[in-house]
């Protein structure tokens, strides 16, 4: 008989009660050994979830493949369930709370009949840390209990810190359960009846019916970001969608950033960036989420409470990303990616070479020159972080390690230049409230177009994105404390001709390095209406063959197209109402009136 509960008695009677709701087979409580997940991996490959991957190609690696309707985050079926609608703002869904619990129950009644419950204790950030949470995800996925012990720290060394305290509650099922004798399907789901649900004052998460990555892996978006955000909120800290890297220079010196960009950005190369300027050296604490409080000293300390990368397969190369291919050599859960005949995966970008035939995402023989794709455009790399080259020593530290700037970026193929720098925090805090992005081909939707994603958590705030702002202006003045410097960069400037004016990738070292500079107090700027530009000589070109005019546009700022740009945002604000925060207005204001001086 294996245990079925815990040394917890809010945990042990919250696992009755689901089990009660449920009704599943069995109840597992996952201990985290690897052992469980070779049992795990071994189950799914049995019921057609996973597929081995070719054991001397990439060892110990499972490829899965969902059905084609459940492949993403589903942000119109997200919903942050409030007491007050106004808690959750424009940005949000939002629904009652025991309404939306009364119509899940629904759901949820028998929903796991014929599957077995695991229970998986999990810490986001360094066991024991205390910028780390406990959570506990209640699942009757076995492929999500496999992606959970590679993207947190799962199992027993949880629950012994968990003691008897509180924990955050994650119930997750794919909404599929088994009739007596009914064969499984390899990828469970129920995408008719679909709700990634928050409950924010209860610390809760619900989650019906879809088995994909951020809907199903409650850890990431719905726990580190939606609900530590209310949490970070209340207690004075901060839960973030940024990366975290740490920067040497040829002295030997080092500092860590953090930095937030909207999807398609390159979020992930940047986070593990090889210089092309000779001694300088990034490595990598985390690639997506940052939690960040203020330490005695009055700096602040950023942990990534992730253990794992869940990237963006498609795009992803050895020339794009080394250290991504890196991570995931071995180890690795591939989900929506080709599988080639020689039992590997690839998928679109990946390899100049392509594979003259393969299976792909849908189970289909495959051809180049197919019209359908190899990968799904959002297919996904489950690697362990500790597998990245340049993991950064400190990745782990239970303290974290201590921030010096915080960038912000969009892609924007004019108006913004490829770097400015916030005069102060309260500048720097609407410059995040300013974060907007060019729409690409890789999402739905009209290209080109202007989305608006402040601080680029537009999906990912756990309430009204009003009281955000106010939260970041908040945090900010407070006396003694050390602020980091704000930047906002935008590597997606085009010209005339529509070609991209900055080579970006291993170049955006350069911009790295002025803002090393910067944070030792180097006086390198020109001050413009929008922010602090590098003085002329101040930004490291050398080797870089770019002709003047492409310099001059690279910093340019077009005080016409600002001005536009301020109107937009104007016009933008306005869904935040009441709750737009003094500061943000008196920064619109200002920046207005310097364009206009
Ligand atoms: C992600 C995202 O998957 O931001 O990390 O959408
Ligand atoms: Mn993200």
């Amino acid at each position: 008989m294996t245990k079925t509960r815990t040394e917890n008695t809010k945990l042990n009677q919250w696992i009755q009660d689901i089990q009660q709701l449920c009704q599943p087979e069995n109840v597992y409580i996952c201990d985290g050994s690897e052992e469980e997940y070779q049992r795990l991996a071994q189950e799914l490959v049995k019921c057609g979830t996973f597929t081995k991957l070719d054991e001397t190609k990439r060892p110990n690696s499972f490829l899965a493949c969902s059905t084609p309707e459940d492949v993403a985050r589903v942000e119109e079926s997200t919903f942050i369930c409030s007491q007050k609608e106004n808690d959750a703002g424009p940005t949000n869904n939002w629904k009652d709370p025991q309404e939306m619990y009364k119509t899940l129950k629904k759901f949820y009644r028998g929903c796991m009949w014929g599957r077995t419950m695991y229970v998986i204790p999990y810490s986001m950030g360094p066991v024991g840390s205390h910028i780390a949470r406990i959570g506990v995800q209640i699942t009757d996925s076995p492929y999500v209990v496999c992606n959970m012990r590679i993207m947190t720290r799962i199992g027993t060394p949880v629950l012994k810190v968990l003691g008897n305290n509180d924990f955050v509650k994650c119930l997750h099922s794919v909404g599929r359960p088994l009739e007596e004798d009914e064969e499984d399907v390899p990828w469970p789901c129920d995408t008719k009846n679909r709700y990634i649900c928050h409950f924010p004052e209860d610390r809760t998460i619900w989650s019906y019916g879809s088995g994909y990555g951020g809907n199903a892996l409650l850890g990431k978006k719905c726990f580190a970001l939606r609900i530590a955000s209310t949490i970070a909120r209340d207690e004075g800290w901060l839960a973030e969608h940024m990366l975290i890297m740490g920067i040497t220079n040829p002295e030997g010196e080092k500092k860590y950033f953090a930095a937030a960009f909207p999807s398609a950005c390159g979020k992930t190369n940047l986070a593990m960036l090889m210089p092309t300027l000779p001694g300088w050296k990034v490595e990598t604490v985390g690639d997506d989420i940052a939690w960040m409080k203020f330490g005695d000293d009055g700096r602040l300390y950023a942990i990534n409470p992730e253990a794992g990368f869940f990237g963006v397969a498609p795009g992803t190369s050895l020339k794009s990303n080394f250290n991504a291919m890196k991570s995931m050599e071995c180890n690795s859960i591939f989900t929506n990616v080709g599988l080639t005949d020689d039992g590997d995966i690839w998928w679109e970008g990946m390899t100049d070479e392509i594979p003259s035939h393969l299976r792909n995402w849908l189970g289909h023989d495959w051809t180049p020159g197919s019209e359908e794709k190899a990968a799904h455009p959002n297919a996904r790399f489950t690697a362990p972080a500790s597998q990245c080259p340049v993991i950064d020593k400190d990745w782990d530290n239970p303290n974290g390690v201590p921030i010096s700037a915080i960038i912000f970026g969009g892609r924007r193929s004019s108006v913004v230049p490829l770097i400015y720098e916030a005069f102060n925090w309260q500048h720097g805090t609407f410059l995040g409230a300013s974060v907007s992005s060019e729409t690409t081909a890789a999402a739905a939707g009209a290209v080109g177009k202007l989305r608006h994603d402040p601080f680029a958590m537009l999906p990912f705030c756990g309430y009204h994105m009003g009281d955000y702002f106010n939260h970041w202006l908040t945090v900010g003045e407070v006396a003694g404390r050390q602020l980091p410097k704000v930047y906002y960069v935008n590597w997606f400037r085009k010209n005339e001709n529509g070609n991209f004016i900055w080579p970006g990738f291993g170049e955006n070292s350069r911009v790295l390095k002025w803002i090393f500079e910067r944070a030792n107090g180097v006086d390198h700027v020109k001050e413009t209406p929008i922010g602090n530009v590098p003085a002329e000589g101040a930004f490291d070109m050398t080797g870089l063959d770019l002709d003047e005019r492409t310099l001059s546009q690279l910093f340019e700022v077009d005080r016409e197209a600002w001005g536009h740009e301020v109107e937009e945002l104007r016009n933008y604000f306005q869904i935040f109402g009441d709750k737009l925060s003094q500061g943000i207005r008196k920064e619109l204001d200002s920046l207005e009136s310097r364009l206009k001086g």
